[in-house]
């Protein structure tokens, strides 16, 4: 049987972080996969998580299921730190799922169940896994226009431009903050500019928020997907726990679905929670029910999005030492933009062979297309780092 098989490609971002581990320098940078690390490179287990991961293990006396919605307080929880109230709970549901990853799936199921072959449109570029974790279960993926990599910074009439091109009945995919690669966002302006061309091509929004807090604040963050959920007959979103509450490996994420009304909603919520059965029955319980503890405490959230405000303000004076130390090693102000940025990553615009001899020459590891993972940037290396990036220019 497996003879038939050829070997698969290798995820780009996942090969790096083998690499990364295998190479025996200790001076080497991580800048690859999208991970949170503090000053001393390491990805620690939230407090208010540990805090609620203790209190779950006194107060939990079974393992049963506890059924296919998930945890019920994760899903209010969620759904209030998502939307923040801005769409009637009659309209509106919310189930748990295996990381956002699992989320962007069993959405694009339901989309492929309601419309096979619906086409989707997605940012060129996005994150490399978003065309198989979609296009996979049958949705035809076209990309729109998104990045402009000279000056850092959305591309939005050319963006507006091909989405005019859409047809009713098409998706939208969009990054509802810090988007991956790029780290340009949409202002709140284009937002609703993208709103009222969804509105008027009778498009449906499919939003992936997965780093929400770690760009202008947990509310600001949300602020474009909430302005566009409150005007929106129809749209879905996926939300990720991996980074705002550092819980990667648990696998905690959200499926959203708006709906017409309350009728529609529990027929596609129905078919959603179908879905999940169908692929794996039921959701993992123990991170998604620890992030349900924290969201529903009060001292445990305000714990928490202390811990979270201190890692976004870590990663905002990185980008500006870096953004500083590279215009006084380059010369230019052609990576000012790193500063403007939001989000765990940049694009910083170097050529694959550039990026090649960073990491062949001085262990610093990026993504092949420049992306960069701010957050693993050395707080007292950045000198040296623009230096190694300005040694490669042309
Ligand atoms: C990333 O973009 O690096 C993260 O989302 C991790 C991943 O799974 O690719």
């Amino acid at each position: 049987m497996f003879e038939t098989l050829r070997p698969a490609a290798p995820d780009k971002i996942l090969a790096l972080m083998t690499e990364y581990r295998a190479d025996p320098r200790s001076e080497k940078v991580d800048l690859g996969v999208g991970v949170y690390r503090d000053q001393h490179g390491r990805t620690e287990v939230m407090r208010a998580v540990r805090a609620a991961e203790a209190r779950l293990h006194e107060r939990q006396d079974s393992k049963s299921y506890v059924g296919m919605i998930g945890d019920a307080d994760f899903c209010r929880g969620i759904g209030e730190l998502v939307l923040g109230g801005c769409v009637p709970e009659e309209r509106l549901r919310i189930c748990q799922a295996p990381g956002g990853s699992g989320a962007l799936r069993i959405l694009a199921e339901l989309i492929n169940r309601a419309k096979p072959g619906a086409r989707i449109w997605i940012s060129d570029p996005s994150w490399p896994n978003h065309v198989p974790l979609i296009g996979e279960a049958g949705l035809e993926t076209v990309s729109y226009p998104y990045f402009d990599a000279a000056s850092g910074s959305v591309r939005f009439d050319a963006m507006m431009a091909a989405l005019g091109d859409a047809a009713a009945g098409d998706l939208v995919l969009l990054h509802g903050c810090c988007h991956n690669p790029t780290g340009a966002n949409l202002d709140l302006d284009q937002w609703r500019a993208v709103t009222d061309l969804c509105l008027q091509r009778g498009l449906l929004p499919f939003v992936d928020i997965a780093y929400q807090g770690f760009g202008d604040g947990l509310e600001e963050d949300a602020a474009g997907l909430r302005l566009m959920a409150a005007k929106m007959p129809e749209m879905v979103i996926a939300s990720s726990c991996s980074k705002n509450f550092a819980v990667y490996r648990d696998r905690v994420g959200a499926a959203l679905l708006i709906a017409r009304d309350g009728e529609q909603a529990d027929v596609a919520f129905g078919q959603l929670l179908n879905v999940t059965r169908g692929m794996y029955s039921m959701p993992p319980d123990h991170g998604a029910a620890t992030v349900g503890i924290v969201l529903a405490d009060e001292a445990l959230r305000a714990d928490w999005s202390e811990e979270l405000e201190g890692m976004r303000g870590r990663m905002l004076r990185l980008r500006e030492g870096l953004a500083a130390a590279l215009r006084e090693h380059s010369g230019s102000d052609r990576f000012d933009f790193v500063a403007d940025h939001r989000g765990m990553f940049s694009r910083l615009g170097l050529t694959p062979e550039q990026v090649a001899r960073l990491r062949a020459e001085h262990g610093i590891y990026m993504v092949g297309d420049s992306r960069i993972n701010v957050a693993g940037l050395p707080d007292d290396g950045l000198d040296q780092l623009a230096a190694a990036i300005a040694g490669v220019l042309d």
